[in-house]
Parts: structure tokens; sequence; C-alpha cells
């Protein structure tokens, strides 16, 4: 019985590991909405792109690259730096998939 509890307990922690990360990056985005909008469909002052239009890949490729690569991006890629600063790169992970998965645009 004690064992049933147990096993229990531990799926029950690990639902809510992944509802936790989810739940993570809607909060998370909500730091992103003043510069990209709140579905990613604007150009951030300073940007050229829409976020939204980007394959996941690349999303996810880019947010880690502000993180990781001091060259990557373009004029306003300290801006980006500083965003991104706080996140691991589950969190950017987590991010990409997120505004892929709610808003991406096909550009077409
Ligand atoms: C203060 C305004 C600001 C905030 C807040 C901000 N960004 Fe950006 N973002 C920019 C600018 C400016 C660029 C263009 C940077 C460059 O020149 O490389 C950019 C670029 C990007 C890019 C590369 C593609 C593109 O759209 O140019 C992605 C992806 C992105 N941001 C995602 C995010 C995410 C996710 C967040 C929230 C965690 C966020 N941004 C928060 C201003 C912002």
């Amino acid at each position: 019985m004690k064992m049933i509890k147990i096993i229990t307990a531990s799926l029950f922690a690990a639902g809510m590991v992944s509802f936790a990360s989810a739940a993570a990056a809607d909060v998370n985005f909500k730091r992103c909405i003043v510069c990209h909008g709140a579905k990613a469909e604007k150009v951030p002052p300073g940007g050229t792109i829409v976020s939204a239009t980007l394959p996941k890949e690349e999303l996810k490729k880019t947010l880690k690259a502000y993180k990781t690569n001091k060259e990557h991006g373009g004029k306003s890629k300290a801006v980006m730096q500083l965003q991104v600063k706080p996140f691991s790169e589950e969190d950017l992970d987590a991010l990409a998939d997120y505004i892929f998965t709610n808003f991406h645009i096909d550009k077409k």
C-alpha cells in the first residue's frame, strides 16, 4: 500500500514538472510583449524581423545564440543579449516552442 502511494506521488510530481515548464514559457513571454507584440507579430524597435515568421528551429537557435555568441544578431543585439540573460537554454527552447506553437505566421 505504501509503495503504491510513493509511485503515485512520484508520477504526479513528474507530471507537474512538464506542466510547470509550459506555464513558465507563458509567463516568461510576457516580458517580450512590450517590444515584440502580444503575438510576436511586431518588428521590435531597432529590429528588422517579425519573430512569429521564424521557423521553430531558427527561433531556438537565435535565442540561444544571443546568450552564447556575442557576435550574433544585428545592430540591436545588445538589447536581446540582456533579454535572454535570466533564462537557461531550456527556458529559451520552451519560449521558442511557445512562440512557434501559438503565434507562427506562415510568410509564403
Ligand atoms: C526591449 C525590447 C525587447 C524585448 C523586451 C525583447 N526583445 Fe527580442 N528583440 C528586440 C530587438 C531590438 C531585436 C533585434 C536585435 C538585433 O539587432 O539582433 C530582437 C530580436 C529578437 C529575435 C530575433 C528575431 C527577430 O525578431 O529579430 C527573437 C527570436 C527575439 N527577439 C525574441 C524575444 C523574446 C523571446 C523575448 C522575451 C524573453 C524578447 N525578444 C524580448 C527587442 C526586444
